[in-house]
């Protein structure tokens, strides 16, 4: 038997919804809003196709945008400590809002504590 992919476990509809409701939360977080665009409706675009390769689905981010270099795409951005672990908290109340529980979810929401880790490009205080 073929094992299924993180991105086949959680389902595209699941991802979806994970995600317009994390950026739902970010748009109201008082220490993210703010290097945020007003709408979310492009990032969240972006932020799907992204996930869904990351979690072993189709490479549809890499076949529109070119390698996903994430932490280069994100020094235009101030990422300080504190927005790492406010981008943390939002996900994880956006997979409580969505049940996303479980196995999937630890080994997801692990992996997604080390991608915003290694974000982190400037220290507190330091924007
Ligand atoms: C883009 C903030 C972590 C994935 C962005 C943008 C900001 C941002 C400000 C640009 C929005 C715009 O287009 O104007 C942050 C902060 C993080 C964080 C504060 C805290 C650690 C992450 C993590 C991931 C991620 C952990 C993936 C697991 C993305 C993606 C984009 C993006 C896919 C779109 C890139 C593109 O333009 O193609 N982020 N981010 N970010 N972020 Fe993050």
């Amino acid at each position: 038997e073929k094992k299924l992919t993180p991105f086949e476990v959680i389902g595209e509809d699941n991802l979806n919804r994970l995600v317009d409701t994390f950026y739902g939360l970010v748009a109201q977080h008082p220490d993210l809003a703010p290097i945020f665009p007003n709408k979310f409706t492009e990032i969240a675009r972006k932020q799907k196709q992204f996930l869904t390769q990351y979690l072993g689905g189709p490479p549809i981010y890499t076949e529109e945008h070119g390698h996903p270099m994430m932490r280069a795409r994100h020094l235009p951005f101030p990422v300080t400590p504190t927005r790492s672990k406010a981008w943390l908290s939002c996900m994880e109340q956006a997979m409580d809002k969505v049940e996303l529980e479980g196995p999937i979810r630890e080994e997801f929401f692990s992996r997604l504590y080390l991608t915003a880790q290694h974000m982190i490009n400037t220290p507190d205080g330091g924007d």
